[in-house]
C-alpha cells in the first residue's frame, strides 16, 4: 500500500464569480449538495489520498477551517497553507513544498468537479508527470493539448484563440518531486501568474509527461455557466433522472 499526499489549490480571487466571491471564497460556494471544495476532496479520497493540504489566501482561511476542521469528519487529515496573493496555480502549489517533503505530488484545483478518476498505480511511484485530458466542445478557455499525427501529445497551449484539439487539461496533476525546483525558476506570465501549463510543458519537453484521457463527466466551476454545469452534473449523479430531460423547460418544471 502506497500512502500518498495530495494538495487542493483553493486560492485566487474568483473574479469571474463576482459578486458571489465578494461574500466568500469561490471554493466555499455550493455545487449542488456540498460546498465546492468537498468535491475535489472526495476525488482525492476516491484515488486513495487522505493526507491532504489545503492552500488558500489568508482572507477566508478561518472559514475553511471552521467548515473542514481537522478533516476527521470527512475521513481525512488536513494541513493548511496560505498563499499570499493570487500569483497563479504553480505558485499555489509551491506553498505545499514542505508538506510533500520528498514525496511525489498530487495536486487538484479546488474548482474542478470530477465524476471518477482512474489513476494507474505506477503514477504514484514513477518519475513521470501525469495530466488528465477531457474532450470538450469549447476548449478555448482551458489548457489545450496539441497532438502529432500519431496521436502523441506534443504541446499544451494555455487559452489559445484557435485551439488545435478539443482535448483540455483538467485540474488534476501528478508530479515528481523536482516540480518545486522547477517552479522556483518560473517567471510570471503576461497575466502576472506562475502558470501550471509552463510546468506541464517542461515535463513534456523532457519526455516525462503522460496524458490520460478521462471517462466520466468533468467540469470546472469558475464561471457562471460552468458553475451551473457543475451543479447539474453533480445533481445528476445524486438523481440520474435529471439527465433524461431533453427539454430544459420541462426539467425546470420537474425541479422542486
Ligand atoms: O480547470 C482546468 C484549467 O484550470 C486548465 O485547463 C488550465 O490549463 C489552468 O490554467 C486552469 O485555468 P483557469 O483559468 O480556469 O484557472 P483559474 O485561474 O480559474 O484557477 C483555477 C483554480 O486554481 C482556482 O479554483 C484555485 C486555484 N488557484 C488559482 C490561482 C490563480 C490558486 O490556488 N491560486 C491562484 O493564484
Amino acid at each position: 500500500m502506497i500512502f500518498m499526499k495530495g494538495v487542493i489549490l483553493a486560492g485566487g480571487l474568483g473574479t469571474r464569480l463576482r459578486p458571489l466571491t465578494e461574500v466568500t471564497n469561490k471554493h466555499l460556494l455550493p455545487v449542488f449538495d456540498q460546498p465546492m471544495i468537498v468535491h475535489p476532496l472526495n476525488t482525492l479520497k476516491q484515488i486513495g489520498i487522505t493526507d491532504i493540504c489545503i492552500v488558500t489566501g489568508g482572507e477566508y482561511m478561518a472559514d475553511f477551517m471552521r467548515f473542514l476542521g481537522s478533516g476527521a469528519k470527512f475521513g481525512v487529515r488536513l494541513t493548511y497553507k496560505i498563499q499570499d496573493g493570487p500569483l497563479g496555480i504553480a505558485h499555489a502549489l509551491l506553498q505545499a513544498e514542505d508538506f510533500f517533503g520528498k514525496e511525489k505530488v498530487v495536486a487538484i484545483l479546488g474548482d474542478n468537479i470530477f465524476e471518477k478518476v482512474e489513476v494507474p498505480k505506477e503514477a504514484f511511484e514513477d518519475e513521470y508527470a501525469y495530466v488528465f485530458l477531457k474532450k470538450v466542445s469549447h476548449p478555448e478557455r482551458f489548457g489545450v493539448a496539441v497532438f502529432d499525427d500519431k496521436g502523441n501529445i506534443v504541446e499544451i497551449e494555455e487559452k489559445p484563440k484557435i485551439p488545435k484539439s478539443n482535448f483540455v487539461v483538467t485540474g488534476l496533476y501528478i508530479y515528481p518531486n523536482d516540480v518545486f525546483d522547477f517552479i522556483k525558476t518560473l517567471k510570471p506570465s503576461q497575466r502576472g501568474e506562475l502558470e501550471i501549463t509552463d510546468v506541464n510543458n517542461w515535463y513534456l519537453k523532457q519526455g516525462r509527461l503522460k496524458a490520460i484521457k478521462l471517462e466520466g463527466y468533468w467540469s470546472d466551476a469558475g464561471t457562471f455557466s460552468s458553475w451551473l454545469k457543475a451543479n447539474i452534473l453533480r445533481a445528476s449523479l445524486v438523481n440520474p433522472q435529471i439527465l433524461n430531460h431533453v427539454n430544459l423547460k420541462e426539467l425546470i418544471e420537474d425541479l422542486f
